[in-house]
């Protein structure tokens, strides 16, 4: 045995177990949280494994070949997961995102796509289905996803240029492949697509031009995303953060930006139209401009613990009162009481929180519980 600490595993300890509240919380959609903010986002980690090795998310020197992902039987099944789905969907969640890792690699995805399209929001409606991917197997798989009930496909791109594409996945995956991928999608009617683009400073900044003449005029919405702290492998440095309003800055000079309204309220993304009618691109600023202000995103792990940010240290075990065979009012009770107890809002304290906070514990990996 090799005495390396291996930090995922460290982190995957920190868990608290889910505990049915003495009074039942009952699922009206209505529920907030300690600072008010509504629940109406999930996103579903399939699996904690990659075929890429993205240095901000995955670095190979982690995640090599003595990493340990999780054994199957620690995985949610399908049905597990859709019913963990189904009581939040009574609680208010809107929409469902499918992530990883990479979600195409979990095994009949199309199955829980299938399970999940059939689940309907409190006002009876279906919820808004969609999954991130980096594109990899999507050409393969778009079809049968389309039919199987996903509605939309969100997918990561870090450049157009080979090389550089190459050196960002780490694992000399082609550019063409991923583009096959978003044709795919497109000719699925897997709309509208987005594409988000992580920016490194001094790495691919060199892309932003070429992937946003790319995309402009296609229906696809690009967003550029700042570069974030999030887990506790990528060796993060600030000065490797473009600021996203240094991007709007380089995109307007060249194509010209109007300044769009958020659609929803807890929106991710500030949205820009190019002032010639041709689309939007947005960028996601979560280390120059948070918005935890109205954050409506909790997090399941592929192993069924609930978080509730992105950049958590501790996790809430759904999946032993699953197993321990909690009855769905206890589950939603459960559920309910842990939304209520939320107070994070890590990006907005960012600047004021020691580089490793949490009384020594390691935050989340995002390849463990999805962007
Ligand atoms: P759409 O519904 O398609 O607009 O998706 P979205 O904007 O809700 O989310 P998406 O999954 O495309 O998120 C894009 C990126 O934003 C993620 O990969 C993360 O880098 C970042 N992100 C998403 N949610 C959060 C969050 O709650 N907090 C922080 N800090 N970053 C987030
Ligand atoms: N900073 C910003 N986004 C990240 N993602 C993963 N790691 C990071 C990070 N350090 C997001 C990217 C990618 C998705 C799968 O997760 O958006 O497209
Ligand atoms: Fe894989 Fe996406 Fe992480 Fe890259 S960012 S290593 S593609 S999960
Ligand atoms: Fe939500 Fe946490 Fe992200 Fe803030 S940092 S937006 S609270 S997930």
């Amino acid at each position: 045995m090799s005495e390396r600490v291996i930090p995922l595993i460290d982190q995957r300890l920190h868990r608290r177990a889910a505990t049915v509240p003495a009074q039942p919380v009952a699922p009206t959609g209505l529920l907030g949280d300690a600072l008010g903010r509504p629940l109406r986002d999930l996103r579903i980690s399939v699996t904690d494994r990659c075929n890429f090795r993205c240095s901000y998310c995955m670095p190979k020197e982690v995640f090599d070949k003595d990493y340990q992902y999780l054994p199957h039987g620690a995985l949610l099944s399908f049905e597990e997961i859709t019913r963990v789905a189904r009581t939040f969907a009574a609680h208010g969640v809107q929409k469902i995102r499918l992530t990883g890792g990479e979600p195409l690699l979990r095994k009949n995805l199309e199955i829980l796509v299938e399970q999940l399209a059939a689940l309907r929001t409190t006002e009876g409606q279906p919820l808004d289905l969609t999954l991130t991917t980096n594109g990899s197997l999507l050409a393969r798989k778009a079809q049968a996803l389309k039919a199987a009930g996903l509605q939309r496909v969100t997918v990561s791109l870090d450049g157009l240029d080979d090389a550089v594409f190459r050196a960002m996945n780490d694992v000399d995956f082609p550019v063409a492949e991923v583009l096959a991928g978003i044709e795919a999608a497109q000719a699925a009617g897997l709309g509208p697509i987005k594409v988000n683009m992580v920016v490194k400073r001094g790495t691919n900044d060199d892309q932003i031009l070429p992937m946003a003449r790319h995309f402009k005029g296609t229906g696809i919405v690009l967003r550029f995303i700042e570069y974030m702290d999030v887990g506790a492998t990528n060796g993060w440095r600030m000065d490797e953060v473009l600021p996203s309003a240094q991007v709007i800055e380089r995109l307007h000079r060249e194509l010209p930006l109007v300044p769009l309204d958020p659609t929803a309220p807890g929106e991710t993304a500030e949205r820009w139209a190019y002032a010639d009618g041709s689309g939007e691109v947005g960028v996601i600023s979560s280390v120059t401009q948070a918005f935890c202000g109205d954050c409506n995103r909790a997090r399941l792990s592929t192993e069924g613990q609930l978080y509730l940010c992105l950049f958590a240290t501790e996790g809430h075990d759904l999946r032993h009162l699953i197993r321990g065979g909690a009855s769905d009012a206890e589950l939603a009770s459960a559920i309910g009481a842990i939304w209520q107890g939320r107070d994070d809002r890590y990006s907005q304290l960012r600047a004021s929180l020691p580089p490793e906070s949490g009384e020594g514990k390691r935050r989340v990996e995002m390849s463990y519980i999805g962007g």
